[in-house]
């Protein structure tokens, strides 16, 4: 089966073409373009600037990725239906209807957090059901329970900031550029992750809900108290060990969380997703913490190319959602910011 996938849920343009063959996964065209350096200026990203940016470039997008112009050799189209920007969704799920209605392929409208969590199912092994997804990106920060294929149960959520924003919100108080969470990641390499004891929000809650704006308070507390009263620049060694204490406290709290929703669920596989993935720190940790605890529990993380948003992980988990029979008339889909998995 050949499918291809549409993504423009936030300041990511992405197309893919890949085949699937009894679960063996070839990817054909892997096409993204990302707009972070033109939003880094607003500190953030703009919707309606995102939107032009994707409508841009998605034509010539498309173009470049080499399908044929009559749709021959595809045999389904998906799409990025929601939760995001709704500017910014819109151009992609737009062309998608468009092309599903003019080559009379079938639709699949993928949700864009279950494209995270379907971001691991490129390899050779596949997680076993039931599987504990923990989904870090910079809107979400969630555990869920897959049960099956397109069965959700929402196990904890954060409470206020997700874990990215977090990240983000974090290196502009330090004054790194956005996205926060790799300018973080770089800067901790130097830092001491135990030299500010900084609070780990929730911990013991007896819940799987998670909490970060309590942790950047603390942050910008450790910032004031930590310049001197003329008003200067942080010196780079307290940066540094500002940004390692810092996301030591996020790795601990997602850790120690983690562990014990895989000891309430019984999950057979642990799968570490969304753009926060990224972070070797927390990708090593949780492992062999998984490993030390849970050594019977299989442990799942994208590949480094598929942590942030991309399009490979719609046509992934499109692929499940065509053969679930879960295709939508495109011309009625709309496109739904608050769409949701469970
Ligand atoms: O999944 P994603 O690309 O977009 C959303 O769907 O939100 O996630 C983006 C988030 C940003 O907040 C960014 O700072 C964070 O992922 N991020 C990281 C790292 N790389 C990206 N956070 C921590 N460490 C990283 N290395
Ligand atoms: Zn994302």
């Amino acid at each position: 089966m050949t499918i291809l996938a549409i993504e423009s849920s936030c300041d990511e343009t992405a197309i893919a073409l890949l085949e699937e063959n009894g679960g063996v996964i070839e990817i054909k065209q892997n096409l993204l373009t990302s707009q972070v350096a033109m939003h880094a200026q607003y500190g953030g990203v703009v919707p309606e600037v995102a939107a032009r940016e994707h409508v841009d470039i998605i034509f010539p997008m498309l173009k470049a990725s080499g399908i044929s112009r009559d749709g021959e050799g595809i045999d389904v189209i998906a799409v990025t239906a929601g939760p995001g920007l709704v500017p910014a969704l819109r151009v992609g799920v737009e062309l998608a209807k468009v092309l599903a209605w003019l080559w009379n392929k079938p639709l699949v409208a993928v949700n864009h957090l279950e494209g995270h969590i379907y971001s691991v199912w490129g390899g050779e092994t596949k997680p076993t059901f039931p599987a504990l997804c923990l989904l870090v990106s910079g809107g979400h920060t969630e555990l869920i329970l897959m049960k099956d294929h397109g069965q959700y149960e929402l196990i904890g959520m954060t409470r206020d900031d997700a874990a990215g924003e977090a990240f983000d919100k974090v290196a502009k108080l330090l004054g790194l550029p956005y996205p926060g969470g790799p300018e973080i990641s770089k800067a901790a390499e130097q830092g001491n992750p135990n030299a500010i004891n900084f609070p780990r929000p929730m911990l013991n809650s007896g819940d799987f809900d998670f909490s970060f704006s309590g942790l950047k308070t603390a942050v910008r507390n450790e910032i004031s108290s930590a310049l001197p009263l003329s008003k200067g620049e942080l010196e780079g060694v307290r940066v540094a060990d500002i940004a390692a204490s810092f996301q030591q406290a996020v790795i601990d709290t997602l850790v120690t969380k983690t562990m014990k929703a895989i000891a309430h669920t019984g999950a057979k596989s642990l799968i570490l997703s969304g753009g926060v993935s990224a972070n070797k720190s927390l990708r090593f940790t949780l492992e062999s913490t998984l490993s030390k605890q849970f050594p019977e529990v299989s442990f799942f993380a994208p590949n480094l190319s598929l942590t942030g948003d991309n399009a490979v992980m719609i046509a992934l988990a499109g692929i499940h959602r065509f053969k679930a029979g879960e295709t939508v008339d495109p011309l009625t889909l709309v496109a739904n910011p608050n769409m949701r998995l469970a």
